[in-house]
């Protein structure tokens, strides 16, 4: 049995923790050593440069620097936490990973292609995720889960949750887009079914993606 990296990436709001949480425990059931991590963090280090960002208090360094810092914050995580893991065979489960920086920097910050290019480069080399799963939702649904819990939890909207539908739904189509160009490494699946949806069709394809490969 070899490691697998599968990462989730979407909007905010798409349900992306509850799905991590749920495939987790399905596949430490079936016997894999399964780690969850997240992005931007992961490690101490990066941890505190998620802090730095997501605050809004290196904004004003502009769009060049924030991409900069979450390669930075990357380039720790995977040296320190994914690289060892998968060495040792493991189960790596990410909450966001290069898509976002592609699709929040590039898309909606207005980061040139051929600095996050480079930024990728150094930050994860060969280490692509076996799997990623697109989890899809219109702006407005997003936004309105996002909502229900600030609301819930009475935090604040963090660096990116105050923006407006219109720059959400240009992320919506720039994770569409690059699933569409990388069809083999991604799976989008509509996240406004339930859970339980969400849940079975992501295990389907881990099923088929990967778990039978490895039985082959
Ligand atoms: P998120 O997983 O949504 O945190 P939480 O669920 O706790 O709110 O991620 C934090 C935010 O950071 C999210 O709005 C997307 C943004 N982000 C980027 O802009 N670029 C990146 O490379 C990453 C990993 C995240």
């Amino acid at each position: 049995m070899t490691g697998k990296f599968i990462t989730f990436e979407g909007g905010d709001g798409a349900g992306k923790s509850t799905q991590i949480e749920r495939l987790a425990a399905r596949l430490s059931a079936n016997g894999r050593i399964v780690t969850t991590t997240r992005e931007p963090g992961g490690t101490p280090t990066a941890e505190a440069i998620r802090q730095k960002i997501l605050s809004g208090s290196v904004k004003s360094l502009g769009a060049d620097a924030e991409a900069i810092l979450f390669a930075a914050a990357r380039t720790d995580h995977v040296d320190k936490v994914i690289r060892p893991a998968l060495a040792r065979d493991e189960w790596i489960l990410c909450d966001r990973f290069a898509d976002s920086t592609r699709v929040y920097q590039g898309v909606g910050g207005g980061v040139d292609e051929g600095l996050l290019h480079a930024l990728e480069r150094v930050a994860i080399g060969d280490t692509k995720p076996d799997v990623t799963f697109v989890l899809d939702v219109p702006a407005m649904v997003g936004l309105a889960r996002v909502r229900e819990r600030l609301e819930a939890t009475g935090a604040s909207a963090d660096r990116f949750e105050g923006d407006n539908l219109v720059v959400l739904e240009k992320r919506r189509h720039a994770f569409l887009d690059i699933a569409a160009r990388e069809p083999d490494r991604c799976v989008v699946v509509d996240a406004t079914q339930t859970v339980e949806q969400v849940a079975a069709a992501i295990w389907h394809a881990v099923t088929t993606k990967l778990l039978d490969e490895e039985a082959s």
